[in-house]
């Protein structure tokens, strides 16, 4: 199979990056000049990555497009672009829903929008798609765990959710920087705190089939220590600005 990017940005080598650590079957990538540092990077670390001359002639050379441009950019070329006719169009441009793609691309192409994240990289985290569709289901799970889902309004509550990754580094940050000003080197500290989230979150995905209440629960000791810091949180309103933020990321998406 021919794999085409469109836009070489963060995810799109993030992906590039898992399908290559993978049992996947490619026979070549087509990604496009931009952005030129990243895209002549790629190609030089994988033989079977060549960098197109423009979109047009990725999007002709290709089995499946993935469009990995921002939405801004996405509503500019994509009206101008030919795709063929039942080519597989993997969007993962967060803000253009699947009636506004079908209008921009004008063919009868199969679009499916997914959300892979960058830890697709070292072939790990969640995969939201939708529409379901067979082939892209096991193309992801190559490169983590495909979510299908049917409904694409649904599948907007998941956008919502990726958006915790860089508060999610920043909760890290935040801790690691404390201990540092407690006099801890950078590097024991970071080494600390990145160690206790893996851990952690191992654990969650270990348990994911129970109510998360349980972790909450088993995870305090009465009158302890991390009763003190999620009562506090709590008190604080941490989570329910947490709510509030996921609120007003679901708030912009579903203006679309
Ligand atoms: N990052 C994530 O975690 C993530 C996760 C899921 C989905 N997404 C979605 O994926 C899309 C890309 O996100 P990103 O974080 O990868 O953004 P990014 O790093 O800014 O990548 C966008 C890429 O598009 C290129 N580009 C700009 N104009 C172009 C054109 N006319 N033709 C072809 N390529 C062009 C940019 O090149 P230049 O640098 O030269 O402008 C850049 O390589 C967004 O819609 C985002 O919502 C991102």
């Amino acid at each position: 199979m021919i794999l085409g990017f469109l836009g070489t940005g963060r995810i799109t080598s993030s992906v590039i990056e898992g399908i290559f650590k993978s049992k996947l079957k490619i026979k070549k990538i087509y990604i496009s000049p931009r952005n030129k540092t990243i895209a002549k990077k790629l190609s030089k670390r994988f033989k079977k990555v060549s960098i197109s001359r423009n979109n047009q002639q990725l999007i002709d050379k290709s089995n499946w497009v993935f469009l990995g441009v921002t939405p801004k950019v996405g509503n500019k070329i994509l009206k101008k672009l030919n795709f063929k006719k039942n080519q597989k169009v993997i969007s993962f441009i967060s803000t253009i829903n699947l009636t506004q793609l079908k209008r921009a691309i004008g063919r009868k192409v199969k679009i499916i929008r997914a959300i892979p994240l960058p830890p697709i990289s070292i072939r790990k985290g969640p995969v939201p798609i939708c529409p379901p569709d067979k082939q892209v289901k096991s193309f992801f799970n190559q490169l983590g765990a495909t979510i299908e889902i049917n409904n694409e309004k649904s599948s907007i509550n998941f956008w919502a959710t990726s958006g915790m990754m860089a508060p999610f580094y920043e909760l890290l940050k935040v801790m690691s920087d404390w201990l540092i000003k407690k006099g801890i080197k950078r590097s024991e500290a970071q080494k600390y705190v990145t160690s206790l989230f893996m851990a952690l979150s191992e654990d969650s995905v270990i348990n994911s089939n129970k109510d998360l209440k349980y972790l909450v629960k088993d995870s305090q000791t009465p009158r302890g220590l991390n009763e003190q810091a999620v009562k506090q949180l709590r008190k604080s309103g941490f989570y329910r600005n947490l709510e509030k933020s996921l609120n007003g990321i679901l708030k912009r998406l579903n203006k679309v």
